[in-house]
């Protein structure tokens, strides 16, 4: 097929590449092989925004300084005709975090988030993943089953941030509604969504709490410091003479970034196991391969499957022309699945190597948590496979495939038997 006979292909097609419909929600996958070979720079008139599918425009993306990562734009695009100002506290916190700063203001709030990450506190952290995991495990050990999701994955990231935060036990189950209500918001539903207002109105008033409960954190650990990572990250601040009023939109980041992620991974690793009984086997019977699985799940089933930029000038991506103030949505789990970049991509492998999946985003904005990420991950399905050594999924139940988001892919429900 020639370049304009695959153009006008892909103009045929602008109404089929629908990303949130049932079954690409699902099973994603195939919709992304297609737009990769037939339009991989697509411009998707409903959504009103751009979606890169392929390994080398996405990478390269990752790290083009003409693109920008706040993503205020879309934000409002996502909210139609509604007013921004339901989204006054959303907007005005979220642009504040590091995660939508470019260079160069990212690289001095980045640093200053590390204090947070020190080896000392990376170390403390082992044990308090192992005693959740199992503490978790004990309440369904004796049930012959559970649900990933409901018993383990929605529970787990949150207990072990919160802990490593300080945050005290009768918040943590406010807190993880609010990183869920930010979350649905943040993560890209559907443009034109009936849900939208409701969406808005909840992620904008989990902010006002949250903001309000991390100010609280902040100036109790400024009297009275610990070990935790507020106390860490406000000794950082002050010993810099910066101002603490800006610390608070980055401990909601690394709160709600810590939540979501990690707990869409863990069902989607499990599933990916149950999947393919060969590589279960050969991980149960070689737990050393854990690390390479966990980078092969993030790759196989990608938690966060896109990320958003806007254009800040007009710009050329794969001979498009994409202008200022475009929204672009980065393909991170597409890019995992092109053949150009993955030898039989759709082939789960946990001996995998090299394995230079993008689930992590690299550029400037690679995942701060990754250490955490990475350990948790290896404890969380290490502690699995060990004491649930007869691990399959429930006959007698569904699973259910989350069918709100763009930017997190996970489960509402995974049924379990062991
Ligand atoms: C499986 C688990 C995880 C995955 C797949 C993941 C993925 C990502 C991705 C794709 C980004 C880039 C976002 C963007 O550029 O728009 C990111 C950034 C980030 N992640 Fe993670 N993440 C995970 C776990 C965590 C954990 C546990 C934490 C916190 C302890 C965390 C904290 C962050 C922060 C703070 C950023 C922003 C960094 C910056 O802007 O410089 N993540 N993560």
């Amino acid at each position: 097929m020639n370049t304009h006979q695959k153009s006008m292909l892909a103009i045929a097609n602008q109404q089929t590449y629908d990303l949130f419909a049932p079954e690409a929600l699902l099973n994603p996958y195939p919709l992304y092989k297609q737009m990769r070979e037939e339009d991989p720079v697509h411009y998707n008139q409903s959504f009103g925004y751009w979606v890169l599918t392929g390994y080398r425009d996405v990478e390269a993306a990752l790290r083009d300084e003409r693109l920008s990562a706040d993503r205020t734009a879309l934000f409002i695009n996502q909210l139609g005709n509604l007013d921004v100002n339901l989204i006054q506290n959303f907007i005005q916190v979220i642009s504040k975090s590091m995660m939508a700063k470019d260079l160069p203001d990212h690289t001095q709030l980045r640093k200053l988030a590390n204090q947070g990450f020190t080896t000392r506190a990376i170390e403390s952290w082992q044990s308090i993943i192992q005693n959740t995991t199992d503490r978790l495990l004990d309440n369904v050990q004796s049930h012959g089953c559970m649900d990933v999701v409901s018993d383990l994955s929605v529970i787990l990231p949150g207990l072990i941030i919160s802990e490593i935060f300080g945050v005290p036990e009768a918040q943590r189950a406010n807190l993880s509604r609010w990183a869920i209500d930010i979350g649905t918001f943040w993560g890209a539903p559907a443009p034109g969504s009936s849900n939208i207002e409701e969406y808005a109105r909840k992620a904008d008033l989990a902010v006002a709490h949250f903001s309000a409960l991390i100010r609280q954190l902040i100036e109790e650990r400024r009297r009275q410091p610990g070990t935790d990572m507020i106390s860490l990250l406000t000794v950082a601040y002050q010993e810099q003479g910066l101002n603490l009023e800006e610390l608070p939109p980055q401990c909601m980041l690394i709160l709600n970034a810590a939540h979501l992620t990690t707990a869409d991974l863990i069902p989607n690793g499990v599933n990916a196991l149950l999947h393919h009984p060969e590589q279960l086997r050969k991980l149960q019977e070689n737990p050393a391969l854990i690390n390479a699985a966990v980078e092969e799940i993030i790759r196989f089933d990608t938690p966060a499957p896109f990320v958003f930029r806007v254009a800040k000038q007009d710009l050329t991506i794969g001979g498009k022309h994409i202008l200022k103030g475009s929204v672009i949505a980065l393909g991170l789990g597409a890019a995992n699945h092109d053949p150009a970049k993955f030898d039989s991509p759709e082939v789960f492998n946990i001996t995998r190597s090299p394995n230079e999946h993008l689930g992590f985003a690299p550029g400037i904005h690679f995942c701060l948590g990754v250490v955490l990420a990475r350990m948790e991950l290896a404890i969380c399905f290490t502690t699995l496979l060990r004491r649930l050594p007869n691990l399959r999924f429930d006959p007698d139940k569904q699973a259910i495939p989350r069918h709100t988001s763009l930017v997190f892919k996970g489960f509402d429900s995974l049924p379990i038997k062991f």
